[in-house]
Parts: structure tokens; sequence; C-alpha cells
């Protein structure tokens, strides 16, 4: 791209303001989930890690726990007070989760900190909570304050089993709140949602069942306390736990933190009153300078791609979005809107012209491949079909890329299936999905890939079709997502140590993805049986550690029911046999097709619709599962199914739109 040193020179001068300005504003972070992604944001403590959607302060991953502490934190620090501005004020909302397993006594507890110094304090195990140890307890050198989560009554002093406590620069509570009166037994592993909130004054804790909000009116106890007394300028905040001859998970599920900064220093005033003074004499010399050089091209200052625009003409393309709308829509992409994360990037809730709307803000990694995007991004605007989601618009602007969607209000479909396992806190309480409306979403699936497939001017491949791609409209049809993404982004996100282009989720890849690298109308159709399967069965595609072991997937799972005749015992039991048994058994099957080892006996799209609607019969399938064998040989016979398109084995694929 052209773009002259003096437009680039403005650029960093904006940029400065803005980096100016995010200073004064708040100490914000949320965590609706941990996930290993979220490593790079956290600072965990050698006996601290990521587990199963929730930070584990004391993880039981390696062994045996007892006599370890840990500690977990934001890895920046919060700038708690300063003497100009006095003290700062937080409010934190947590969701823990402390069970003792097997162990036949309890472990000792969990405390949300603010501590000066993060390592962990060596023999700070057992009764000490990972805060203190016996050297430094009691004694100002300790330099933490703590809200306490005593699962154990380790003292005279403790209350009792099952309380919050109030520490300072030791474990012993200086107050104690018994949770019994609550209803809350800490250690039983329940979610136990927490408020602390600080208002320079005074402490706040607020306790209440994870499903549950807290009462605002009746804390569990409220201390004035100056924290500057005990804690230097700045902290960090985190948690800190510790076992004891008993072992004991303590969990955090979910965090949100939010702090009115004190960091806005009077030496920042130079930069409110100088940037846009000096900014505005550059810009206007600048603007002089360019107008007679004749070098002013809006474009220039767009990144804009006119070519491309002028391809886009008809109505219903998708819109081209300012960044500025986007971030109007979206309160400048604050937490507080975010829908959640995953496939390429974060995705928030906004308000567009009064509607809703879903905003996925792509990772930003490189420029590479920007015209391609957006060229493909276009053709996708294009497509219509009431089983996909909606692509309103796009946005590509100072090297952000953003896409904006049709807001689903029910969110994605893997939030209802995994209730049991995944149980988020605020998913927990999704009701089950009956076998007609399952029925109902695996048809649309189907309808929208069948669309892709063979519906629409150029072929379009999924490639990463998945229970979280897929989500749900108010009435629970599904919505397909992402389509025809996978492979542009995959692209644009690669670094220099992949170079073979896969693109997909482990559990729902076809086995010959990663010989051929690339996929095909048959490892999309090998997808859509996984999910399947899953919807029926109400189950993962694999085993969570071991993803990619394809003889520990779903579908080997269900060929062993199959192989004994026993194939709608495989069902979610969450349906409490509310179902017809032949629709089960037909779509099973079905699903077993679709993920045929060899990808020439797969069934097309066209043909699973009509097994789903009764006009075929399910195609038949080994009751062995047959092995994989590369390269796959086309079937001998045309017989049954795979006459009805005949062989669909395509290496011609792509959606190229250029
Ligand atoms: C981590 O746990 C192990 C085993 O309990 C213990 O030996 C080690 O000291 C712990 N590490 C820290 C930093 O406490
Ligand atoms: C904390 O919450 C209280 C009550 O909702 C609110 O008044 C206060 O402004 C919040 N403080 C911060 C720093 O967000
Ligand atoms: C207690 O912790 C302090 C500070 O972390 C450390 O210097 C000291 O060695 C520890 N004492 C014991 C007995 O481990
Ligand atoms: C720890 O410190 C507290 C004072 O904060 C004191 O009451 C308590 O006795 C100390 N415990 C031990 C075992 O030294
Ligand atoms: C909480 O549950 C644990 C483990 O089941 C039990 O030992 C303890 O007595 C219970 N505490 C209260 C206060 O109910
Ligand atoms: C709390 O953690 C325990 C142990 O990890 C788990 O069995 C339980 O399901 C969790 N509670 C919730 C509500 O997820
Ligand atoms: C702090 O709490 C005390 C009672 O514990 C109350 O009297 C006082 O008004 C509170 N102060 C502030 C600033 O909220
Ligand atoms: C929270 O969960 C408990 C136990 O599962 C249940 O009894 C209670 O009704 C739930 N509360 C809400 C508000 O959903
Ligand atoms: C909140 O607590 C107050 C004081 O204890 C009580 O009167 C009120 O009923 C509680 N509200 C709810 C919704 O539980
Ligand atoms: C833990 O076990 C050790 C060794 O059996 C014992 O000396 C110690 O007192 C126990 N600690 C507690 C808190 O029970």
């Amino acid at each position: 791209m052209a773009t002259s040193p003096v437009v680039k020179l403005l650029l960093v001068l904006i940029a400065l303001f803005g980096a100016a300005c995010t200073n004064v504003q708040c100490f914000y972070f949320n965590f609706p989930d941990f996930q290993d992604e979220d490593r790079k944001d956290l600072d965990l403590s050698e006996n601290s890690t990521i587990f199963r959607d929730a930070m584990q302060v004391t993880p039981d991953l390696n062994g045996d726990i007892t006599n370890t502490p840990g500690r977990a934190y934001y890895g920046k620090k919060f700038r708690l007070w300063s003497k100009k501005k006095g003290i700062a004020s937080f409010n934190s909302t947590f969701v823990i989760n402390i069970s003792n397993k097997d162990s036949p006594e309890v472990g000792e507890g969990l405390a949300f900190v603010l501590t000066a110094d993060k390592s962990v304090p060596g023999n700070s195990y057992g009764q000490w909570l990972g805060m203190v140890n016996a050297s430094t307890n009691g004694t100002s050198q300790a330099r933490i304050v703590g809200v306490e989560f005593d699962t154990r009554k380790s003292y005279e002093e403790d209350l009792d089993d099952n309380h919050v406590g109030l520490d300072i620069n030791s474990c012993y509570s200086i107050l104690q709140e018994s949770l019994s009166s609550y209803n809350i037994n800490l250690s039983v592993g329940v979610d136990v949602r927490v408020v602390v909130q600080y208002d320079g004054k005074n402490l706040t804790v607020f306790i209440s069942k994870g499903n549950e909000t807290v009462n605002a009116t009746s804390p569990a106890f409220s201390v004035p306390l100056d924290l500057s007394a005990y804690l230097p300028e700045s902290v960090y905040v985190g948690f800190s736990a510790s076992t004891g001859n008993f072992t004991q998970l303590n969990c955090v599920r979910a965090w949100e933190f939010q702090g009115l900064d004190v960091d806005e220093d009077s030496n920042l005033l130079w930069v409110w009153i100088a940037v846009p003074v000096i900014s505005l004499a550059l810009i206007s010399g600048l603007a002089f300078y360019m107008y007679w050089s004749g070098r002013f091209k809006k474009d220039d200052l767009e990144g804009a791609y006119p070519n491309i625009e002028d391809h886009i003409k008809s109505s219903t393309a998708p819109r081209r979005f300012r960044l500025k709308e986007l971030k109007r829509a979206t309160g400048n992409f604050n937490h507080k809107n975010k829908l959640g994360k995953g496939g390429f990037g974060t995705v928030y809730k906004g308000i567009w012209k009064e509607k809703e709307v879903a905003v996925k803000r792509v990772s930003k990694k490189s420029n590479q491949g920007s015209q391609e995007f957006i060229a493909e991004v276009t053709t996708i605007g294009n497509l219509n079909h009431k089983n996909l989601v909606k692509l309103i618009g796009w946005c590509y602007e100072n090297r952000e890329l953003l896409l904006v969607y049709e807001y689903m209000p029910n969110g994605s479909l893997d939030k209802f299936i995994f209730y049991d396992e995944k149980a988020g806190i605020e998913e927990s309480n999704q009701p089950t999905l009956s076998w007609e409306t399952r029925l109902i979403i695996i048809k649309g699936v189907a309808e929208a890939l069948d669309y892709l497939h063979n519906g629409c001017e150029k072929r379009v491949l999924h490639r990463d079709i998945k229970s979280s791609n897929i989500m749900l409209d108010s009435e629970f049809n599904a919505r397909l997502g992402d389509f025809g993404l996978a492979r542009t982004i995959q692209q644009r996100e690669k670094t220099h140590h992949s170079t073979i282009e896969i693109a997909g989720t482990p559990g729902y890849m076809a086995p010959e993805t990663f010989l051929i690298s690339r996929a095909t109308v048959e490892t999309d159709v090998y997808s859509y049986g996984v999910l399947l399967l899953e919807v029926v069965c109400g189950r993962k595609p694999g085993n969570q550690s071991e993803l990619n072991n394809y003889n520990n997937s779903i579908v080997n799972w269900l060929w062993e029911f199959y192989r004994r005749g026993r194939i709608t015992d495989a069902v979610d039991s969450k349906l409490d046999g509310d179902f017809v048994d032949k629709e089960v058994e037909s779509a099973l099957i079905l699903g077993l097709a679709c993920c045929h080892p060899n990808p020439h006996y797969r069934p097309s799209m066209r043909t699973v619709l009509a097994v789903l609607t009764g006009e075929a019969d399910p195609p038949q399938v080994p009751h062995e599962r047959p092995s994989f064998v590369w390269p796959a040989m086309p079937p001998v016979f045309s017989q049954s199914d795979y006459s009805l398109t005949g062989s669909q084995f395509s290496t011609i694929s792509d959606l190229s739109g250029r």
C-alpha cells in the first residue's frame, strides 16, 4: 500500500493520543470462564493451572495435592492508591467451586487476595492458605489482604469449617461470617458467587449461590478499611489457596474485576493539552501540503479497496461499516457486551439502528490477504438461506477486521447439549432440548449445508462444522455460522511453523484430512455426521484430553453400540425415553454413514435431507466399523444410496471470490 510517510506520522500521533486516553480509563477485565488462551493474561504459580474451563488454584493434575499452596493472578498490576489521588475503588465478582473429591476430610481453603508480592511464600500450605507462613504471619512484611473462604476449622479462633473472613497480613480472620445461614456448604463442589466491593473506605462482601444473584441489601460483612495502610501503591489481584493433610480442588470458574484506576497523574496533563494542539497544527500543515502536492487521496487514509467496492453494488450485499460505527454499537467493545470467544475472534453484542447485532472482532495479526478476504466476505455475504446466520456487514480498517451478523438470542447449540459437563455459570439453567427440537436442528443444518454444497452459485465449503458454530434463533431453528471463512482466516493467521493448511476442529475432522490437507465436500459431511451424533447422544465428539484420537471418538463409541445391535441405547439419557425409536435409529445410522472412514461411501447432503424427512431409508452401514484405508477406493458396485447422487468425491471445491 502506498501509505505516505506523512500519513503514517499522523497515524502515530493519533495512536499516541488514543493511548493517552486509555490510560485514564478504568482497570477492567472479565473472564466468563477460563480457557487455555487466557493464560497470557494471567499469572499462575507453579501448582496452579487452567483446566475444565476453570482456574484451578490447587489442581490435582499431577497426582497428590496434599500440603500444596497455589496462587493465580491477573497479569497486570492494579494501581490501588497514590499520594496525590488517594485510594482507588473496585468491584470484583467471581464464582468459586471448592470440592474435596474423594478425600475423607476437607482441605484448607481459598482466598481472594490483593498483594504486593506474587511469589508463593515457602511453607505456606495448610492453614496458611498460601498467603503467609509461620515467619511472616502477623507481620507487616506479609503485605497481603484477603477475603478467605475457609473450609476447615484449623485453630481455636476459627468460627467453623464453612466461613468467609477478612484477613490482613495473616490467615487469622479479623472478622468472620458463617455461610451456613446462606444454606451454602463451601466444600461440597457447588458454585458460590461472591461480590467484593471497595469504595476506598469500606470493604463489603456479598455471597450467594452460583446460580443466584447476590442480595445487594444484605452483605456478608462490611468493614471500614484503609487498604493503603497495608499494601503498596500497585498490587496484584488474584487468588491464593492451599491444601493440608487432606486434598481439595480450589477452583475459580469466572472472574470479573472493575477498578477505577488512580493512574492518571498530573504528568499526563501535558498529553491532554499538547497532543491535540500539536496534532491540530500538524494536520492543518499536512492538509495544506497534500492539497498542493495533489496527493490527498481519501483512500490512503482509509486503506480502502475501491476496485472491490465497485463489485458490490447489489442491495443485498453486506454493508461496509466504519470502525467507529461498530465501536459505538458495542460500547467500544466493552467486555460487558462480550458474547463469547472462539471461531477466530471475540464476539460482542451491539446495537445498530435500534437492532441487536453480533459483531465478531477477528484477531488482528497480519495485513496479508486482506483484499482476498474482503472479496470472499462479500461473496459469502450474498448467500441467503433461512438456516444460515445472515452476514449484515463487515469492516476492515486500521488493520481491524470485523464482521457483523444477525443477533441470535439463544446463543450457540453447544451450550444446550453439554450443559452437564460444561455448566458455565449462566449456562447451567439451559432447558433440555426435546427430540422434536433436536430433529429440527439437525434438519436445519443439513439444509444449510446442502445449500452451500449444491444450491448456491459457487460451491462453498464450511470447513468447521461443530456445535459451537450452530446458532439458535428465537424459535430454536438452527442457523449455521462462520461458513466459508475457515480457509481465509486460517491463512491469515498462518505462522512460519505451520505451512500445511488444515482448517477444522479436532474431533470433527475426517480421518483423511491429515493426509490430503484439504477440505472437501466429504470432510464437511463427516463433520456434519459428528455433529448429528453429538446432538442425538448429548455427548462431546471426543475425549477432551485426546481429541485427536480417532479411536476415542464418538463415532467409534457409537459404532460399538451399533455392532451390538443396541444403537438406540446411545440416545441422550436426558430425553428420558421421550422420542420415536424409529426416527432416532434412522438418524443415528445416518450419522454413522456420514462418518464412514471411506469418504466415497459418505452420503451427499441431499441424501441426508431425504433420510431426515423420511423420504428415504438411511444408507446401509456395515455393523463392524471399516478401518481407515488410504487411498480410499470408490465402491465397486454402485448400490443403494450412493447411486442417488453418483460418486461425489470431489476435489473441485473452493469458493473463490475473486
Ligand atoms: C508445588 O507442589 C509440589 C507438590 O506438592 C511441591 O513440592 C512444590 O513445592 C509446590 N510448589 C510451590 C511453588 O509451592
Ligand atoms: C461498584 O458497584 C457499586 C454498586 O453497584 C457502584 O456504585 C460503584 O460505582 C462500582 N464501583 C466501580 C469501581 O465500578
Ligand atoms: C516465609 O516466607 C518468606 C517470604 O516469602 C520467606 O522469606 C521465608 O523463608 C518463609 N519462611 C519459611 C519458614 O519458609
Ligand atoms: C498469626 O498472626 C496472628 C495475628 O495476626 C496471631 O493472632 C496468631 O497467633 C498468629 N499465629 C501463629 C501460629 O503464629
Ligand atoms: C459440609 O460438607 C462437608 C463434606 O460433606 C461436611 O464434612 C461438613 O460437615 C459440612 N459442613 C457444614 C457446615 O454443613
Ligand atoms: C464443582 O466442581 C466439582 C469438582 O470439580 C464438579 O464435580 C462440580 O460439577 C462443580 N460444580 C458445578 C456446579 O459445576
Ligand atoms: C462504612 O460502613 C459503616 C458501617 O460498617 C457505615 O457506617 C459507613 O457509613 C460506611 N461508609 C461508607 C463510606 O460507606
Ligand atoms: C439454583 O440451584 C439449586 C440447586 O440446583 C436450585 O435448588 C435452585 O432453585 C436454583 N436457583 C435458581 C434461582 O435457579
Ligand atoms: C435481602 O436481604 C434483606 C435483609 O436481610 C431481606 O429483607 C430481603 O428479603 C432480601 N431480599 C431477597 C430478594 O432475598
Ligand atoms: C498433618 O500430618 C502430620 C503428619 O502426620 C502431622 O504432624 C500434622 O499435625 C498434621 N496437620 C494437621 C493440621 O492435622
